[in-house]
């Protein structure tokens, strides 16, 4: 909400480009399209948001080019900022190409639009510089969450200096909060950060999550050929699918999380606490130890035995 109100007061243009399932929390203007519980619910907008706000929301599928360059076609300078969750983990996992998150770099740059990496799941999960650094894309402004409070409620946004300086009292971008800048949330945050920045953090992060697909992969009874697991860093994701890759939303087949139902309800009944949705992706931590994920993985073979029976 923040990030959005100092593009547009940066830019002093109102439109926002966002896409289809990418979900950047519970402000008006972003209830559009949104994934995370709404798309587990069946609807993807929220009401209560007046029409006046999502007229002000375009909103195109990911992966899409072409979708892209009309709106800015159409939107010609108009448009604060675009939007995208880096690495989109609200609707299942999305796993951009590079060239995709690149070609939203440059349309950006080419119409004075800023563009917004949402980085509240991807940042600290995938790596020291979130997806950013991962992709080796700079964004104009960036938001994090969750990690950066060590788990307790924090919300941050960060730009260069020169954006930043239209920010309240320097400039004219009011920002204040209650609980902004809470001491107990920050001394928590930088705790958390501590622990990330040992050494070989990610590495052995990522080879956690390997394993632990791997282990899964393993204690399967025999191959199934619509099961898979997507994963980018500590990051990973149950789909029932034949498909290679998931890019959109639309690609994602709403039936196939019947069998997620029945997947979850087996694991909890052998001790293992999945997101209780299709579209919620997972993640492994570092608390996580070698024998969890063996049990874990135990667990899915026999689950998946009766969920895909
Ligand atoms: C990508 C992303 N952005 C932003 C948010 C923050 O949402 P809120 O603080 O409104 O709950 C979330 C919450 O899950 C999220 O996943």
């Amino acid at each position: 909400m923040s990030a959005i109100r100092l593009a547009r007061g940066y830019t002093g243009r109102n439109k926002i480009l966002k896409f289809e399932g990418c979900y950047h929390g519970h402000s008006d203007s972003l209830l559009v399209k949104a994934g995370s519980g709404l798309v587990t619910f069946g609807n993807t907008s929220s009401a209560g948001v007046p029409e006046s706000f999502v007229n002000e929301t375009i909103v195109v599928s990911l992966n899409n080019e072409e979708a892209v360059k009309q709106a800015f076609a159409e939107f010609k300078d108009q448009i604060a900022c675009v939007i995208i969750e880096p690495v989109p983990a609200n609707n299942g996992l999305l796993l951009q190409r590079k060239e995709y998150l690149q070609f939203l770099r440059e349309i950006c740059t080419e119409n004075k639009t800023l563009l917004l990496f949402d980085e509240v799941i991807s940042g600290f999960r995938v790596g020291f510089e979130g997806a950013a650094g991962y992709y080796k894309i700079q964004p104009d402004i960036i938001t994090y969450g969750k990690i950066i409070g060590g788990g307790l409620p924090v919300g941050m946004y960060g730009s260069s200096k020169e954006i930043m300086s239209s920010i309240s009292p320097e400039g004219n971008v009011y920002q204040a909060g209650t609980l902004s800048g809470n001491p107990v949330a920050m001394a928590a945050g930088i705790a958390q950060l501590t622990e990330c920045l040992k050494k070989n953090f990610y590495e052995e992060l990522e080879s956690k999550t390997k394993f632990l697909i791997e282990q899964i992969f393993k204690n399967l009874k025999s191959e199934i050929s619509n099961f898979k697991i997507f994963s980018v860093g500590s990051i990973f994701w149950i789909a029932f699918t034949d498909k290679g890759a998931i890019r959109s939303a639309e690609e994602i087949d709403a039936d196939s999380m019947k069998y997620f139902r029945i997947l979850h309800k087996e694991l909890l009944e052998r001790g293992v606490y999945l997101g209780p949705s299709g579209y919620e992706v997972g993640f492994v931590c570092e608390a996580h130890t070698k024998a969890d994920l063996e049990i874990t993985a135990k667990a899915f073979g026999e689950a998946l035995q009766i969920a895909l029976k």
